[in-house]
């Protein structure tokens, strides 16, 4: 870990705009400097840094960041890449926690290139064999794809590798993956006459293959030996120091440009779907690694588009994975963002439907998806028998867990409606029953205009003061925030992580690189770029307590209301008389002007 003081003085010394003319043209206009956006293609520029807040941010595609951001987003680099390039630049020697990373970055070096020296073999050996090009040609790849995906062959052959590694015996052949030792210490190549894909980082680095057998694999689908060529129809990669499966998506490399112009990446299960699809120019395509997606792919998918579609084969290993995708985007959505499932029609996986029907079925088909609200509530009111009260009851406690787990406000109050209609409860009864805070005072901000929300809500003003000066969250009231704005969200988010001690306070840059990819990234950093320097601070400090009285009262009234319409209704006994008593009373003084605090 690099120390968080470092990097504090790190954005301290580089100058965001230096950083930025590194790489693209900026041009002075006003206070700030423009450029069409490397992140989008535009022929007006919206791209803009901002000097004094030391940030950038595109007003059209919606990115944005520190220094620290901008490397990250441009060069495709990990956060502690990215800091080391800058430290680099500015001169600063990166401090002891951060050598290690750099330890740990030569270290993966001679195991990177190792994979690219494999790579190259197999794919010269590809050129080499009519077979293999044979399998790939009657499965309709050209030469170009082929070469797009870095296709190779590795030959039917125990020891292959040893005509590209001499020292056979390198101990590191084994740690990446390439090369097996069994018990007797005997070491053979891991792939054998399979079709090779290999798995590239984002840097374009090759950290593990998929290897398809060419042999016939009727029987070797479900793991059993057919022959000379055993084992199961594709062969991946182990883990190793390169390779994190969970983390990875197959084909992003390739597909990046496309799911930029298109907005969508399309998700399958497969190598051959990606590649298959690619032939019929559908190019907006990724794969998860033989694992069901992960909540850091669906967040790495989140940030390239807006409509994340996945794609599934109709069985029930499709089904199992379609609901494991539901469960874990539940966590990353943001309103305005789409996920969203797509059952392939037949028995056919994606590969098989485009080379059949073509593009154009294809994407028509994709327009069919169910968006994930959808699916959410079809699913779940399947697993119930809503005609008796004991099913109803179920739908309630199946829904609870998901319910909680939606940060996204406006996405959690529509299918909490949409459950409690089911269930035939009300939605204040479901949203009590799981543990969701009920409906309150503050309007929302559409999706559009979340960068922008509306400017009266008490959650507004407070969340801009706190990134004014971070170390405000510390005085927020957590308990009272309500929950059904962006706004709202975010300061609990924040509050929360002041109170771990997590909660970077030295200035907004910090703060928004660590809710780098979290739902209130946007939230938060269109509320940075919108904030004005020519303020004054003394004043803020007025402001900030008077919207805490204000959120305090607001609190207040909504608690009383409650309390009234209990009483309203005659269920109100002795303990909440007394509550509403003390709250009427706390009212009266907390309108008083000289107790605020
Ligand atoms: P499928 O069996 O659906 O393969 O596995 P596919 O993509 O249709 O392959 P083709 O068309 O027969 O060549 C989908 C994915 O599951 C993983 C691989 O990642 C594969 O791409 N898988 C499958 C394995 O890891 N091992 C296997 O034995 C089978
Ligand atoms: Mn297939």
């Amino acid at each position: 870990m690099i120390p968080e003081s470092f990097i504090q003085e790190l954005l301290a010394r580089v100058d965001i705009v230096d950083v930025v003319e590194r790489y693209i043209q900026l041009k002075k206009a006003g206070a700030n400097y423009q450029a069409c956006c490397p992140f989008h293609a535009e022929k007006t520029p919206s791209f803009t840094v901002s000097p004094s807040k030391q940030f950038y941010h595109c007003f059209g595609c919606g990115a944005h960041g520190s220094a620290i951001g901008f490397v990250m987003q441009y060069a495709g680099l990990g956060f502690i890449d990215a800091v080391e390039e800058l430290a680099q630049s500015a001169g600063m020697p990166v401090p002891r926690e951060a050598a290690h990373a750099q330890v740990e970055r030569a270290k993966k070096a001679p195991l990177t290139e190792l994979m690219a020296r494999a790579m190259k073999f197999y794919r010269d050996q590809l050129k080499a064999s009519p077979k293999a090009i044979d399998y790939l040609k009657k499965r309709g790849l050209s030469g170009e794809i082929a070469a797009r995906f870095g296709l190779g062959y590795a030959p039917d052959e125990w020891q292959a590798l040893e005509q590209v590694f001499p020292d056979y015996r390198d101990a590191a052949l084994v740690e990446c993956g390439l090369v097996i030792e069994n018990e007797q210490g005997r070491r053979y190549d891991r792939f054998r006459d399979r079709v090779m894909f290999p798995i590239l980082d984002q840097r374009g680095n090759v950290i593990g293959f998929g290897g398809r057998t060419i042999a016939d694999v009727k029987e070797a689908a479900d793991g059993a030996s057919t022959g000379t060529a055993p084992g199961p129809k594709y062969l991946n990669s182990p883990e190793t120091p390169l390779f994190e499966k969970g983390r990875e998506l197959y084909g992003l490399p390739q597909a990046r440009k496309a799911i930029h112009e298109s907005d969508t990446v399309i998700v399958v299960e497969g190598y051959m779907d990606v590649v298959g699809l690619a032939q019929s120019g559908v190019e907006n395509v990724v794969a998860t690694l033989g694992t069901a997606a992960t909540g850091m792919n669906v967040q790495k998918l989140l940030k390239q588009a807006d409509r994340v579609v996945f794609c599934f084969d109709r069985d029930s290993a499709g089904d199992r994975a379609a609901w494991r995708a539901m469960e874990v985007s539940l966590d990353y959505l943001v309103d305005g963002k789409s996920v969203e499932i797509l059952q392939m029609p037949g028995n056919q996986d994606p590969d098989e439907f485009i080379r059949e029907n073509g593009r154009e079925a294809f994407v028509n088909h994709t327009r069919t998806a169910t968006r994930l609200s959808e699916f959410f509530i079809r699913e779940l009111s399947r697993q119930s028998n809503l005609s008796m009260a004991e099913g109803r009851a179920k739908l309630v406690n199946d829904a609870k867990p998901l319910l909680q787990r939606i940060s996204a406000p406006i996405l959690r109050i529509q299918l909490a409606r949409e459950i409690a209609v089911r269930a035939q409860v009300s939605q204040a009864e479901l949203e009590a029953q799981c543990g969701l805070k009920p409906l309150a005072r503050t309007r929302y901000a559409p999706a559009q205009m979340q960068r922008r929300p509306a400017p009266q809500s008490i959650e507004h003003q407070l969340l801009e003061l706190v990134l004014r000066r971070p170390e405000r969250a510390g005085r927020l009231p957590w308990d009272r925030l309500a929950l059904e704005t962006a706004e709202g969200q975010a300061l609990r988010a924040i509050a929360d992580a002041f109170e771990h001690g997590e909660l970077p306070v030295d200035g907004v840059g910090l703060l928004l690189e660590y809710f780098r990819g979290s739902p209130h990234e946007a939230m938060i950093a269109g509320m940075v770029t919108t904030l004005r320097d020519d303020v004054d601070e003394g004043a803020l400090e007025t402001v900030f307590a008077d919207a805490l009285t204000r959120l305090h009262q607001a609190s207040l009234s909504q608690n009383i209301t409650e309390l009234n319409a209990s009483a309203r209704a005659g269920t109100l006994d002795g303990e909440g008389r007394r509550r509403l008593a003390d709250l009427l009373q706390a009212k009266s003084r907390a309108t008083q002007p000289s107790k605020v605090t």
